[in-house]
């Protein structure tokens, strides 16, 4: 086992955990949230999408979220954008507002594509191109995501040799990094590695991300799994906030809390203090009127009650 000493987790509670729900959020409950995890000692939040919103309403007010940031030293906020109208949103506003890194999200299942940017992985491809050419001459990094890299909602289990496909597309386009997303929850540990070692043939250890939703309880042992690749990266929600709005009955990504108790047992650095974690992860639950979907958090919290 090489394990890394040292691990970034990218908190996406703000976009992938709100980003499905039904009751619009307001806009300064989400700041609210992003200002919370950035005292956590977060360094890399995911804010927003600039998708269209007929598709995802919640992420409508990108902008004002993005705007209403207090931006703090050191930390980085991603946006995802899935086409030139999108990215041409995410920099309209002044220089102060844009976002230090920018996402494109393609899939490794051509239903999946489809059903999420309407388009197939080709075409999604073309799509990306001049919005990374555009992102990087701006200076801003580009991350890609492969979703359904293990299993797809409509085509069901998804052959590694997609994964690579998409993997060497997105780096051939200029993409700089690159998660393995699980989008349903349905990877085991050795499917998962396998997934990963396939972006990995195209992407070198520091650029790649694991991305695993936890629906089958299984993204916490998918992270040890990729933890054992020496993958040091993962994108990872607040109270296990989420799900994507085209991939039906899947949960939110593996909570923040989880990995983060998970990795200081074992002696891995976050630089996160899990206690405000917990507590930003309690804000937007309560905000949202449910408890924190995290067995790290309840099991604290529980304890703080007595
Ligand atoms: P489309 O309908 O093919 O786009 O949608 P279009 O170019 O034909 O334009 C149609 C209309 O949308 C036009 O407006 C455009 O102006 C507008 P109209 O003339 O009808 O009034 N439009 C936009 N508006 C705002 N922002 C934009 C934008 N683009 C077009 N960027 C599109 C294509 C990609 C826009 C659409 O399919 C879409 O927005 N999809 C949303 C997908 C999404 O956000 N999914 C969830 C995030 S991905 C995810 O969760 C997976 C991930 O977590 C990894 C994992 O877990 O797998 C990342
Ligand atoms: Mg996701």
């Amino acid at each position: 086992m090489k394990l890394p000493s040292r691990v970034k987790l990218v908190d996406v509670g703000p976009r992938d955990g709100l980003q499905n729900e039904k009751q619009p959020v307001p806009a300064e409950v989400k700041i609210g949230l992003v200002h919370r995890l950035q005292d956590a000692g977060l360094t890399e939040i995911e804010v927003t999408s600039f998708v269209s919103p007929k598709w995802v309403p919640q992420m409508a007010d990108n902008a004002e979220v993005m705007a209403g940031i207090q931006r703090k030293p050191g930390v980085r906020y991603s946006v995802l954008t899935p086409n030139m109208k999108g990215f041409e949103a995410a920099v309209a506003p002044a220089r102060a507002f844009w976002p230090d890194e920018i996402v494109v999200f393609a899939a490794a299942s051509e239903a999946f594509s489809q059903k999420n940017i309407n388009c197939s992985i080709a075409e999604s491809i073309e799509r990306f191109a001049p919005v990374v050419e555009a992102a990087r001459a701006k200076g801003i990094f580009v991350r890609g995501a492969i979703s359904c890299a293990v299993g797809c909602p409509y085509e069901g289990d998804i052959p590694v040799e997609r994964v690579d496909l998409v993997a060497r597309l997105l780096k051939q386009i200029g993409v700089q990094h690159v998660g393995v997303a699980d989008t349903i929850g349905v990877g085991t540990p050795v499917k998962v590695q396998r997934a990963m070692e396939a972006a990995l043939k195209h992407y070198a250890l520091d650029d790649v991300s694991g991305h695993f939703h936890d629906t089958y309880g299984q993204a916490l042992g998918n992270t040890l799994a990729t933890l054992e690749l020496g993958v040091w990266q993962y994108d990872t929600s607040s109270a296990g906030l989420g799900g994507c709005p085209y991939a039906k009955g899947a949960t939110g990504n593996v909570a923040t809390e989880d990995v983060v108790y998970m990795l200081h047992g074992m002696g891995i650095d976050t630089g996160i203090d899990l206690d405000k974690l917990i507590d930003a992860g309690k804000y937007i639950s309560d905000h949202l009127g449910r408890k924190p979907n995290s067995r790290a958090s309840t099991a604290i919290l529980n304890k703080r009650a007595g």
